[in-house]
């Protein structure tokens, strides 16, 4: 019988995680069947406990549940302990669950491992400090980079964000209208504004000539703040599907312990033949 996964969320139907991890079980010979299920927030744990009661070895977390997936975890990597969420989730052969974040290793590898980014001395700003900001808080920080001011429009957000990474990295926090002056060789958006196709109101100069934008956003067009960048002199303006894949192969490498090929399944999705 084929081992069993699954991506849990709600709403559920627009997941692209079951086409992505049936692409890597294809490449990789893996005998696995990847579901989605619509969960319930009111029983999360009920719907986790049965999948896994059911022969399910592992399952992707996403919104509204990550952080019900942490508090039900009963052990925690570092990385999603600092997050304080999970996006996937490891039964154990105990039968205990492991929670993990692959949020943030997903973004670093498809900057610097994909694009060729170089982290190295770079000052970067994270504009946002809900979710997807603290989840890749910790690999940011671990990537090397000069400074990291993350930016929010509710600034003491952000200020309570750059305080649990202080350990890790140079990190601060401040309000987006504070950023006057300042100078930036990568912005990443992990703000929910691209929703409304929206930008963050930041400095017209805040990224420096030839730096590099990556909107955690994506879709079949450019997202607002890719346009953004593009206007302002970025050379490289990069949307977020990159790091979705990555994330996901983050993920199949926890479960299966084989690491998939990413580039054939990014392109896969950006054009379906
Ligand atoms: N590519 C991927 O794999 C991936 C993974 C995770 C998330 N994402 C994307 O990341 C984005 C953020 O998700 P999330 O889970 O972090 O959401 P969230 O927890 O709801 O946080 C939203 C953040 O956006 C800010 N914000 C919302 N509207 C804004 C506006 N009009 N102007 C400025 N700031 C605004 C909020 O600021 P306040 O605190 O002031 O409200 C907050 O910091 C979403 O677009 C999501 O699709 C992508």
């Amino acid at each position: 019988m084929s081992d069993r996964y699954a991506v849990i969320g709600n709403p559920i139907a627009h997941s692209k995680s079951p086409a992505i991890h049936a692409a890597f079980a294809r490449q990789t010979r893996q005998d696995l069947i990847y579901d989605r299920i619509l969960g319930d927030p009111a029983d999360f744990a009920g719907e986790v406990s049965r999948f896994m009661a059911a022969g399910g070895l592992g399952l992707n977390v996403t919104v509204p549940f990550k952080e019900q997936a942490w508090a039900l975890a009963n052990e925690r990597s570092s990385r999603a302990e600092l997050a304080g969420a999970v996006n996937t989730l490891i039964r154990l052969a105990d039968g205990r669950l492991r929670g993990d974040n692959t949020d943030g290793v997903g973004l670093v590898r498809d900057l610097a491992d994909n694009h060729g980014f170089d982290f190295e001395d770079a000052r970067v700003l994270l504009l946002g400090a809900g979710g997807a900001a603290r989840g890749v808080l910790r690999p940011l920080l671990e990537a090397g980079l000069k400074r990291l001011v993350i930016a929010n429009r509710t600034a003491i957000k952000a200020q309570e964000l750059a305080a649990l990474g202080v350990t890790c990295g140079p990190v601060n926090g401040c309000g987006l209208n504070e950023l006057a002056g300042e100078r930036f060789d990568l912005i990443i958006n992990a703000t929910s504004a691209g929703l409304a196709d929206a930008v963050p109101p930041i400095p017209d100069d805040c990224l420096i000539a030839g730096g590099w934008i990556y909107d955690m956003l994506y879709g079949d067009a450019p997202t607002a703040f890719q346009r953004w960048g593009l206007d302002h002199g970025a050379a490289q303006a990069l949307d977020g599907l990159g790091m979705l894949v990555e994330q996901a192969a983050e993920s199949f490498h926890l479960w299966r312990d084989v690491r998939p090929d990413t580039a054939p399944v990014i392109a896969l999705l950006r054009h379906p033949r």
